[in-house]
């Protein structure tokens, strides 16, 4: 699943709102057996630090918890990992136009079993006819 746009009203943030809609989605995944959930997360106040860490030395320091992002620190708090830096994602100036990509694994994930079509046998490719039940 990719995870589009999900906001909170500025007042009503930090309440567990927005923690609320992702585990939705988690549930969603599971009930549908997805792999899991990729988006793409703007790290909003890496503006504030750019001078002194570069994007990916500024994720580490928030998945280490030494630094909070107001969007990417709590899609990792409810599972989210990150993988790579995506320049010139949107225009955003809080994120210098920078997002992570992030991925959330569903654990309960099964792959289906795959499914076995039987060769033809050789009478039924003469008679030209297909005789392969699907
Ligand atoms: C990102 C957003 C949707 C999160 O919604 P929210 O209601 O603020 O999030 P929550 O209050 O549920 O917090 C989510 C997690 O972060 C934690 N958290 C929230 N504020 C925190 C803070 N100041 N310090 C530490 N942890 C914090 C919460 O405890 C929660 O984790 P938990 O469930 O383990 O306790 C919301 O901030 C938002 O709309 N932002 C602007 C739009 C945006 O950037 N959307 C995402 C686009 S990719």
């Amino acid at each position: 699943m990719y995870g589009v746009e999900t906001l909170v009203h500025p007042d009503y943030q930090g309440y567990g709102i927005g923690g609320v809609l992702m585990e939705r989605r988690f549930e969603c995944a599971r009930q549908l057996n997805l792999r899991g959930i990729v988006g793409g997360s703007l790290i909003k106040d890496y503006h504030k630090v750019a001078d002194r860490f570069t994007p990916d030395a500024y994720v580490a320091e928030l998945v280490a918890g030494r630094l909070f992002d107001s969007n990417l620190s709590k899609q990792i708090k409810k599972g989210f990992k990150p993988l790579n830096t995506i320049p010139n994602y949107t225009e955003y100036p809080g994120s210098l136009n920078y997002a992570i990509a992030i991925v959330w694994d569903n654990p309960a994930y099964r792959a289906p079993e795959p499914k076995i079509i039987p060769f033809p046998d050789a009478e039924s490719l003469r008679a030209g006819g297909s005789s392969i039940a699907l």
